[in-house]
């Protein structure tokens, strides 16, 4: 990779160290570009007009996520984040009393919201897979806790704040003989890890555009497997997603195009389109070298400061790094090294409620790299993690 090329390409990092990438990474200039042309198109000739002239090129968003993640383009449907795209495939299933979810002790706050709400609505069980000593979720506790009953297994692929990436190809494999739905959230993976949904055998799976994709905010697919789309009943119906053929009658989409809305944001469609481009030109194993390396140099430095604990857990680790500093909050500390230009996010007990308490932790200071960050900026955070750590503990 050409480092020094890719930050040029994006005008953000002349202005910051910008380690918020799980956040929402900076965009390179050709995905904000692709967003503003598409807009001014829309001022000077009108929204509809342009969608219509751009149909096309429009459509084309289809069949690049489709080869990012190798799946076909009736498999992929565009939604606004990964949340709504989660939660349109979590009640599309056809839940009944007595089903069991199984999930990960890392599971997402607005997933484990969701099945607290099934929850009240009927009697299911929802049931957490314990962690490996290492802290992944163990595929053989999960083999153990398989039978007939259980209706889903939903597992998060990169957490929110652990640093890990859940084996889901190896958790694919053991649920195969199974007739359970297996949903992965991959919002912090897709533009990170090398995602394949027929190496993970998924039914569904959510993303996002704005974290490891680049892409702009407000963007967002779920994949739906083909084979699967007549088990599942999308919780909203429009006259995109459905059409009303009779007084009495309508008729759903057979693509995974049903789980869509009529009214989108183009624009950010373009932007998304141009970002999964961007990734799939770099490809995305070189991504996933890139990003292992300098999260791997950032976790030693950091761990060799004094009163700094790094919290980052399991046998594989992607580019989010997790630490706290003793005597100082995290808020303080993200205040501090914004005011060096440095970003990062808090993370606190209420994104990751299982896991944090599990591991007796109240926030987390989240610094997660990409591939244009560069070792300087490394050194450079890591002196201001010293210098704040120092002020906090003289
Ligand atoms: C693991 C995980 N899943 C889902 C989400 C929600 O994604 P979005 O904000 O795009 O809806 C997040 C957001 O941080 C996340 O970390």
């Amino acid at each position: 990779m050409n480092i020094d090329k890719l930050r040029n390409q994006t005008p953000g990092t002349s202005h910051v160290i910008h380690f918020n990438n799980a956040g929402a990474s900076l965009m390179p200039s050709t995905v904000s570009e692709s967003v503003i042309s598409f807009l001014k198109k829309e001022t000077l000739r009108g929204g509809y007009e342009t969608a219509n002239n751009y149909r096309d090129q429009i459509d084309q968003v289809y069949p690049v996520i489709a080869t990012f993640i190798n799946a076909t383009p009736q498999e992929i449907a565009l939604q606004e984040n990964a949340t709504m795209a989660w939660n349109m495939a979590f009640w599309a299933i056809d839940f009944q009393p007595g089903d069991r979810i199984l999930t990960s002790v890392s599971e997402y706050a607005s997933n484990y919201i969701a099945y607290l709400k099934l929850q009240k609505m009927m009697d299911i069980s929802v049931e957490v897979i314990p962690n490996t000593d290492a802290g992944m979720t163990s595929v053989e506790a999960l083999s153990s806790m398989l039978d007939e009953k259980v209706k889903l297994v939903s597992i998060t692929h990169i957490p929110t704040n652990s640093g890990l990436v859940n084996s889901v190809e190896q958790i694919g494999d053991i649920i195969k003989p199974y007739s359970c739905l297996y949903l992965v959230d991959a919002c912090q993976s897709v533009g990170h890890y090398p995602v394949d949904v027929k190496k993970i055998g998924c039914d569904m799976l959510s993303a996002t555009g704005r974290k490891y994709l680049r892409g702009p905010r407000g963007t967002g697919f779920l994949y739906v497997n083909n084979e699967i789309l007549t088990q599942l009943t999308p919780p909203f119906l429009d006259l995109h997603s459905a059409e009303w053929i009779k007084k009495e009658e309508y008729r759903v989409r057979n693509d995974a195009r049903q789980f869509e809305n009529w009214e989108t944001n183009y624009a950010g469609v373009m932007g998304l389109k141009e970002a999964v481009s961007y990734a799939t030109n770099l490809g995305i194993s070189n991504i996933w070298k890139r990003i292992t390396t300098l999260a791997s140099t950032l976790r030693n430095t950091l761990s060799q400061i004094s009163n700094v604990s790094v919290h980052d857990i399991g046998t594989t680790q992607g580019g989010i790094v997790t630490f706290t500093i003793d005597n100082i909050s995290a808020e303080l500390i993200q205040q501090k090294l914004s005011s060096n230009d440095i970003n990062v996010s808090v993370s606190r007990k209420s994104s990751t409620r299982l896991d944090m308490e599990q591991r007796s932790l109240d926030q987390l200071i989240r610094a997660s790299v990409h591939y244009y960050n560069t070792e300087k900026e490394i050194s450079t955070f890591s002196d201001a993690v010293r210098a704040i750590s120092t002020q906090a503990n003289p």
